[in-house]
């Protein structure tokens, strides 16, 4: 069988500028269907390294492949089939929106043109595409730039904070658009600073910080591997914590002012535990189970202590 490039695939992706270090490392790989998740808090790398992949920027380290092809190597053509936009899309203000279209359909060639009315229809525009784009909303101008991208008719879309700015209707509906075009049949490549918005719409993620790629992979497993932990209030604590500390599968035992806190990967297990403290004649007054929430996850990723320094000692060159 032979192997199908993937969508995407970066390896070792890095960007520094001088010695700060914008992307140091990164992989990804996007596969065929995926609503893909680039995660971050401002500044992380997201923009840079989304630029390193349509080969708009030379990556000081690593490479990419966008279905098999390095766009650096093989520039237009390596881009057939991908598009999108890096930080807001730009258009002509004193234009319509249509005009700005048919401007950039004739650039790309093809039968570009041809797909104007559809793209206008898709992102809802069309009633207003007769404006100047200078009067435009903020989402007005994304969904703009969404279908400035579907002019390309895309197999990949690449898209650096498509929802960022736009108020929660607006938000809600770009969403929407994006998982109609992703059920159509493209894969999507999205940034976001916000997590709520890539758990309604991705599979998988990347959680990148001051560069680095903290996690990968699917927001399930991320949620799963949190495990679960409970507080447990009881009428003697002291002897709670001792027979907790004492059952077979419960690990992270402490107590504090507030009660008993331990882990217990299953039910059976805490089952156990709760009869086991009966039978030591602990009477159970609360048991709560305290699954971490993903934001939570999200924060201790991106806001904890840090592994690695984000400034590198300084560059010998300065790439662009
Ligand atoms: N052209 C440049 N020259 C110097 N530093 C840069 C340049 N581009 C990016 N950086 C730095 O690289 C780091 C990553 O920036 P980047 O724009 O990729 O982050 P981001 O994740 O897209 O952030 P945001 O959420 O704010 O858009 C930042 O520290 C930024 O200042
Ligand atoms: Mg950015």
């Amino acid at each position: 069988m032979i192997a199908v490039p993937h969508p995407i695939e970066a390896r070792g992706l890095a960007k520094r500028y001088g010695d700060v270090v914008a992307v140091a490392g990164v992989d990804l790989t996007v596969r065929y269907g995926d609503v893909y998740g680039f995660l971050g808090p401002n500044g992380a790398g997201k923009t840079t390294t989304m630029r390193m992949l349509l080969g708009l920027i030379r990556p000081t380290a690593g490479a990419t492949r966008l279905f098999g092809r390095d766009p650096l190597l093989e520039g237009a053509r390596a881009l057939d089939g991908v598009a999108g936009f890096v930080e807001a899309p730009r258009f002509y203000p004193y234009l319509s929106g249509r005009r700005n279209l048919e401007l950039l359909a004739d650039l790309d060639g093809g039968d570009a043109r041809s797909r104007i009315d559809e793209a206008l229809d898709v992102v809802e525009l069309a009633p207003r595409a007769a404006h100047k784009v200078g009067g435009y909303s903020h989402g007005m101008r994304q969904r703009l730039g969404l279908a400035a991208a579907l002019l390309r008719d895309p197999r990949l879309l690449i898209l650096d904070e498509p929802a960022t700015g736009l108020d929660p209707a607006g938000m809600r509906d770009m969403r929407a658009l994006i998982r109609r075009l992703a059920d159509g049949g493209i894969t999507v490549l999205l940034s976001s600073h916000l997590l709520a918005e890539v758990d309604e719409l991705c599979d998988r993620v990347a959680i990148v910080r001051s560069g680095h790629v903290v996690y990968e992979g699917a927001l399930d497993d991320l949620r799963a591997a949190a495990g679960s932990s409970y507080r447990l209030t009881t009428t003697d604590d002291e002897r709670a914590e001792r027979v907790a500390r004492a059952q077979p599968g419960v690990g992270g035992v402490s107590r504090d002012p507030d009660g008993v806190r331990f882990e217990a990967a299953g039910d059976e297990i805490v089952a156990a535990l709760s009869v086991a403290l009966v039978e030591s004649g602990v009477g159970l007054l609360t048991l709560v189970p305290r699954t971490a929430t993903l934001e939570d996850l999200f924060f201790a990723l991106t806001e904890g202590p840090e592994a690695e320094a984000p400034v590198a000692p300084p560059a010998v060159e300065a790439g662009t």
